[in-house]
């Protein structure tokens, strides 16, 4: 059944406070509930209905007056009065049969909850739905020593806690944690003057990693106060680590949970990667206690509302704590591989989508990643002045509501005067632009001429321009910046601006700081190209400038057979020899585009990509670099060995990247012979897993796996490293055989999504592995998916989308592809998640 977002309409009953009281037991955990609803005054209905699945109900009573409601495989329906009165349910549910993940199951003898956006309902009958909040009392009863819910804490004592929440909220934010947990914790100052007590919450013999993501909790509380003014507003703020979870972690109300993945955190166990991961997220959780809590979504078509602004400031606060450029280059490398890539195909959709048949299948990119571009382009356009008044009234007007875009909207509309309804469009018009740009010099002006267009996607023909922002900057031809980075508005499908007065033909730096979402199409050339890799003084159009030339060179080879370019070479040359820039940078420029950007590009050339071409193109070029640049990266690697303990900051971690950028490089000159010096002595898993990546490269690598496993075969996190390594250094013929063989290994399991992401979330990005032209690829990815359907059907329908890209290959790899997915497709029973994800990529 799909769902409307033109359908919307208000609750019949609304509800003014909740008392849950939870009995623990794996098998039989009962659920009572009592629950007082009011009759909306703002609707005409009184339609009485409870969502409610999975769930076994015992007895239900309406003013104390026993009912016998109506049930079916949703929920239930009953005769109520149309005035105030209480609803009083008891229900059983088992948490340890809970394979899903979803509503109240169990990870490793504990319990947890998730319950965004619609698993509230597997743990009793309620109205569960966002734009429903109220203030809600827990009491758990079990014999383990810690339980949690949302809140502040209440009585407690020898085999039962309460906790309440004075925070109206919708559903999906509950949270309950029992177990057997230890904690980490810690304490912070509001600037108000509120204590509040920090704990992080972990299994015994984590206690070790918590350290981190506590300094990142109070880094984030702080920032939010500064930045835009938020104050925390409970006495106590939990985090729990749980091993067993979908997705990363989840804002529950002073109760966050999180992916053990997203939050544990050591030197020797985790890498610069993660620490920076794990600051983020932990940041993202924190936040949206404004963005998302206090200010929740109407309903989930409105999801973006708080994952596109929670994004966004996450990515400030990263930019804040670390390199502003390194994030935005890394974010931009992040939205072309994941958002562009959904946009240009079956999946692609709105940022606020209007149909849904499953919702968790819109916790996706576009949702989020490009839900939080919209909001870095509203900012640029309107000044962060601006920015700033706008969300103060936005905290202020819809402080305690159930929000959608157009209020969100409105608030910057009344704050700037600014008429935003073509800016609308970005939330309502799937696809990603393309912008072509034409130049134009004629007696000291220069002119650039824009061209907007938006191809068609699943149930969007046809587009209308949208409000593009252009930062552009101009260079002389010494390579002096003669305009300084200027913001133009582009709202027609062709316009052009004009500057003027000046010298000589400048060399334009188009789209800076990547400010909006879009495809530049630009004829030019590598000079041009090695020009602004030199001179431009954005870090991101530098950046972009060097990827750009890489592209061409790759495409040069992949389409005509041309050795690897010499003058490419050369710039990257420069950049490794210009000891002013960011070795975070340096190391960016030094990575090649993707093999997946590289197949885009072919068919963005009207040509169909062979992965397995691509994949040895991109390795004979990193030959070549390896080659050319050999002293110049011995010496890189020398000058930036990080001395001293191991530091996750970012300069440290920029000193690494480098260095280890070198050293994959020049494992392909010495047989991996460093790379093994440095297996040897690394005191950290950035060391000592980059040196075993390198080692793989080498093909010298055997010896070093066998050590990490043993090493590391008591701690989950590291072996997922462990699996995930060997897939992702597989050779294209064969890649699927070792996803095989490591499937048969003893701590492979299907039940933990980590681990299942580890193998086969790194086989899809394996693409000369996943696309080898024997077909073995997508028939093992398909048994795989089945047999997960069947236990967690979140992580099955979020897998299916490596085969999204599925018509850019030839007629074979497709007629593959189709029986691989009408083979998952008529699996008896396949999960509504699963179902709707394939019916999109077939049907588009
Ligand atoms: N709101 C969470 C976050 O972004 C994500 C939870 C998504 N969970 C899900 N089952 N769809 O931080
Ligand atoms: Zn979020």
């Amino acid at each position: 059944r799909t769902i409307y977002l033109k359908d919307y309409a208000p609750p019949a009953y609304l509800v003014e406070r909740v008392e849950l009281t939870f009995v623990l037991a794996p098998e039989a955990t009962r659920v009572k509930s009592r629950i007082r609803f009011t009759p909306n005054p703002g609707t005409a209905s009184r339609d009485f209905f409870l969502h409610g699945e999975e769930l076994k109900l015992v007895s239900a009573s309406v003013d104390g007056q026993a009912v016998t409601p109506a049930v079916t495989d949703e929920g239930l329906t009953c005769e109520v009065p149309d005035a105030p009165f209480t609803w009083e349910a008891e229900v059983e549910i088992a948490p340890a049969r809970n394979t899903a993940l979803e509503g109240l199951y169990m990870s490793n003898g504990m319990y947890c909850t998730q319950c965004e956006a619609e698993g509230f309902r597997k743990i009793t009958y309620y109205p569960d739905r966002p734009d429903v909040m109220a203030v809600f009392t827990v009491r758990i009863e079990s014999e383990l020593p810690v339980m949690l819910s949302n809140g502040n804490p209440g009585a407690s004592g020898a085999g039962f806690a309460e906790w309440h929440d004075p925070w109206p909220k919708p559903a999906y934010l509950f949270a309950l944690v029992a177990g057997e947990l230890v904690n980490h914790s810690g304490s912070f100052t509001t600037r108000s003057g509120k204590d509040v007590e920090l704990n992080v919450w972990v299994r015994p013999g984590d206690e070790g990693k918590c350290a981190f993501a506590m300094e990142s909790l109070k880094k984030s509380m702080k920032w939010d106060e500064e930045v835009y003014g938020r104050e925390y507003d409970l006495d106590i703020f939990n985090i729990v680590a749980v091993d067993d979870f979908n997705m990363g972690a989840m804002e529950n109300k002073g109760l966050n949970i999180f992916n053990s993945a997203a939050v544990l955190a050591s030197p020797e166990t985790s890498t610069d990667a993660n620490f920076e991961r794990i600051e983020a997220i932990i940041a993202h959780e924190y936040f949206h206690n404004w963005t998302g809590n206090r200010i929740t979504c109407r309903d989930w078509f409105q999801l973006c509302l708080k994952e596109g602004l929670t994004v966004f400031r996450d990515a400030q606060f990263t930019a804040d704590m670390r390199s502003e450029p390194v994030k935005r280059i890394t974010d931009v490398i992040d939205l072309r591989g994941r958002q562009f890539r959904e946009d240009n195909g079956p999946l692609a959709h709105p940022v606020r989508p209007e149909s849904f048949v499953e919702i968790n299948n819109f916790y996706t990119a576009t949702v989020y990643e490009k839900g939080a571009e919209v909001i870095g382009m509203l900012k640029r356009l309107v000044g962060d002045e601006a920015y700033a008044k706008a969300l103060d009234l936005y905290f202020e007007r819809h402080d305690g509501d159930a929000a959608t875009i157009e209020d969100w909207l409105k608030v910057f509309e009344d704050t700037t005067g600014r008429d935003l309804s073509q800016f609308k469009r970005w939330y309502s018009q799937a696809g990603t632009p393309r912008v072509s740009v034409d130049e134009a010099w004629e007696d000291g002006t220069y002119t650039l001429t824009f061209r907007q267009s938006t191809p068609p996607t699943p149930g969007q023909p046809v587009k209308d321009p949208r409000v593009i922002p252009i930062a552009v900057g101009l260079l002389g031809p010494n390579g002096d910046e003669v305009q300084e980075t200027t913001l133009l508005e582009l709202t027609e499908a062709e316009q052009s601006f004009t500057f003027e007065g000046l010298a000589a033909k400048p060399v334009p730096s188009i789209l800076r700081g990547f400010s909006a979402p879009v495809i530049l199409d630009r004829e030019t050339d590598n000079a041009e190209r090695a020009f602004l890799l030199a001179h431009d003084t954005d870090p991101f159009c530098k950046w972009e400038a060097g990827r750009a030339l890489a592209r061409d060179v790759l495409l040069r080879m992949l389409n005509e057979g041309a050795a690897p370019d010499k003058a490419f070479l050369g710039a990257l040359s420069s950049t490794l020899a210009d000891e002013s820039l960011d070795p975070a940078f340096v190391a960016l420029v030094l990575a090649l585009p993707s093999e997946d950007d590289l197949a885009q590009a072919q068919v963005d050339a009207g040509l169909v990509p062979d992965p397995q071409a691509i994949h040895a193109v991109r390795e004979r070029m990193r030959d070549a670099m390896a080659e050319a640049l050999e002293d110049q990266l011995r010496a890189a690697y020398a000058a930036h060995q990080v001395p001293g303990p191991y530091r996750p900051d970012a300069d440290a971690a920029a000193s690494r990247a480098l260095a280890n950028t070198a050293l994959m490089l020049l494992s392909r000159r010495d047989g991996g012979a460093l790379a093994q010096t440095q297996y040897d002595t690394a005191d950290n898993m950035t060391q000592q897993l980059a040196a075993l990546s390198a080692l793989l490269t080498a093909g010298a690598g055997e010896e070093a796996l066998k050590a990490f496993e043993a090493q590391w075969k008591d701690d989950r996190l590291v072996m997922d490293k462990w699996f995930s390594l060997q897939v992702a250094h597989a050779e294209p013929g064969d890649t699927a055989a070792t996803v095989e063989r490591l499937t048969r290994h003893p701590a492979f399991t299907m039940k933990n999504p980590n681990r299942f992401r580890a193998v086969f979330g790194a086989f899809a990005m394996n693409q000369a592995g996943f696309h080898h032209d024997s077909g073995d690829g997508y028939r093992l990815m398909a048994d795989w998916l089945i047999e997960l359907d069947a236990l967690n059907p979140q992580t099955t329908a979020r897998m299916c989308s490596a085969f999204q890209t599925w018509r850019r290959y030839d007629a074979d790899r497709q007629a593959l592809i189709r029986e691989a997915l009408e083979r998952i497709m008529a699996k008896k029973d396949l999960s509504r998640d699963t179902a709707e994800m394939i019916g999109r990529i077939l049907d588009a």
